[in-house]
């Protein structure tokens, strides 16, 4: 009997499916899930992707969750419903997330608060709601999407940034204290990576900080991010960065002083 958590007949459920890296978690978990619940605000695009997943893999059964992560009733019901359906739930991926870019004195708190509500409080509380069921299944897997932004405090990124470091130190905490329960938690610290996030991040009427801004080296693909953190997983690596030039520049940054770095932070 094998006793390693492995994705072959998982069953799934990956928050901010609809997009990015989560639709590419989505893509590569396919062949090998048996089940996959995709969660995300936009249902459409959701029933697009199951469509696509179906298509390509015949036994993979898809629940499609249209659930707004911000609402604490939500997240409840979407747990509720997994009992319900009595869904045997080995693997949950925290990906949902956004950002807001710029200066925090001038931001919007209607773009500031869902950072913390989706990036923070949503990915506690699923958690919360879920590790029993995760705990139940064991050999079983928790990943959580951070970034190498909550690695430092970043000027003209902060809150972002600061939401990010909450998932870094959640993250490594539950990875020890899930240990004993069979529970395997890697923290996922992607750098710039072409997705429609940059996008949505960029205030209106500002110049776009998209990834173009960004050395060509540091930008790693949705794909090899995916690919990367799955295999981490496996080796029950606690935490991911998936590009190796990130992960030296991620060492001299460390031991660079805080004045030096921020001369380089973009404004
Ligand atoms: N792209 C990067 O450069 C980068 C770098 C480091 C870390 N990350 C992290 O990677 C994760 C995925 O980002 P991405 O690049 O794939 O961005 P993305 O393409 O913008 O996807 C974000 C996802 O989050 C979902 N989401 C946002 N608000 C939600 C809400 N209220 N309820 C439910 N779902 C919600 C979106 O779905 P709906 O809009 O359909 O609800 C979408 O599927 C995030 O945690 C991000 O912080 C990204």
């Amino acid at each position: 009997m094998n006793h390693q958590f492995q994705f072959k007949n998982s069953c799934a459920l990956i928050t901010g499916a609809s997009s990015g890296l989560g639709a590419e978690f989505a893509r590569q978990l396919a062949p090998h899930a048996s089940t996959l619940i995709l969660v995300a605000r936009r249902g459409e695009v959701l029933e697009e992707l199951k469509k696509e997943l179906m298509l390509k893999n015949a036994s993979l059964v898809v629940h499609v969750r249209n659930v707004d992560l911000a609402s604490a009733i939500a997240r409840e019901e979407l747990a509720a419903w997994i009992k319900e359906e009595s869904l045997p739930l080995n693997f949950l991926i925290n990906n949902a997330g956004l950002g807001d870019l710029g200066d925090f004195g001038a931001a919007q708190w209607d773009r500031l608060e869902p950072i913390l509500t989706i990036n923070i409080t949503a990915l506690t509380h699923l958690t919360y709601l879920l590790l029993p069921i995760l705990r139940g299944h064991t050999p079983s897997a928790l990943l959580n999407v951070g970034s190498v932004a909550g690695f430092f405090p970043l000027p003209y990124n902060a809150v972002y940034a600061a939401s990010k470091a909450y998932v870094k130190n959640f993250s490594e905490a539950l990875s020890i204290e899930e240990e004993e329960y069979g529970v395997v938690v890697t923290l996922l610290s992607p750098g710039p990576v072409p997705t429609p996030f940059f996008e949505i991040a960029s205030r209106p009427g500002e110049k776009n900080m998209a990834t173009s801004r960004v050395p060509q080296a540091l930008i790693t693909s949705a794909g090899e991010v995916v690919t990367t953190a799955l295999y981490g997983l496996l080796a029950h690596r606690v935490s991911v960065i998936p590009n190796r030039n990130l992960r030296i520049a991620m060492k001299l940054c460390s031991m660079l002083p805080r004045k030096i770095l921020n001369f380089f932070v973009p404004r």
